[in-house]
């Protein structure tokens, strides 16, 4: 697995926001979806293209568009919904499936409660958009769920990683032979007994959304 922490300056600048508990939940997810733009424009360094010619005002010019099948962007529910519109407003193309899944606070374990998703993704590149790798177990699952149906490679865009998340994607596509990325932020410290990411920016869903 590849691990591509975005070292630039905005990026930090925004993460110091976004992490400071003052920061209140309009400018948190404003910061969300600007950050998550930045990340895709790392994390799509090696979505596919054709090449096309175009017409300029002047003479034929040679370019390159997208190629289909189109990538398919999947937010992992909730908190990774405010991550969704910095990367189809990148990727205004690319289809969007969903994954609803939740950790289980007793065994910090992902439980799947919702799935709309296409069936076949043979040949199509996945983004998977989830603020927080922390234990894993969530993105691990998700990335499994879209290998089992046929994506080609996947890409995670995650806002903050944990060394124990990165570990265990190591551990668990260590033998898949098929490409797996994160893009990240930040790489932090730890997680704490409670499974948080620590420094963190606390609850990423509660943070966009409230607590409900
Ligand atoms: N999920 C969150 O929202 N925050 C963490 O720190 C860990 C998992």
């Amino acid at each position: 697995m590849e691990t591509l922490v975005v070292d630039h300056p905005l990026v930090a600048h925004k993460l110091t926001t976004l992490r400071d508990v003052r920061t209140d939940s309009p400018t948190f997810r404003r910061l969300a979806d600007e950050l998550v733009t930045l990340l895709a424009y790392e994390a799509t360094r090696d979505v596919r293209v054709t090449d096309v010619t175009v017409d300029t005002p002047v003479s034929p010019a040679k370019g390159v568009r997208l190629a289909k099948p189109y990538p398919l962007v999947v937010p992992i529910l909730r908190a990774g919904l405010g991550m969704l519109d910095g990367m189809t407003r990148l990727l205004p193309t690319a289809e969007v499936g969903f994954l609803g899944m939740v950790r289980n606070e007793s065994t910090l374990k992902a439980e799947t409660y919702a799935t709309r998703l296409p069936d076949d993704l043979s040949g199509r590149q996945c983004f998977v958009v989830d603020p927080m790798l922390a234990t894993g177990g969530t993105l691990a699952a998700a990335v499994q769920f879209l290998f089992e149906r046929g994506a080609v490679d996947v890409t995670a865009i995650c806002l903050l990683a944990a060394p124990e998340g990165l570990a265990y994607m190591d551990k668990v596509f260590a033998n898949t032979g098929r490409p797996i990325r994160v893009v990240t932020a930040a790489l932090d410290e730890r997680l704490n007994e409670h499974g948080y990411i620590v420094p963190g920016l606390g609850d990423a869903g509660d943070r966009l959304y409230g607590v409900v």
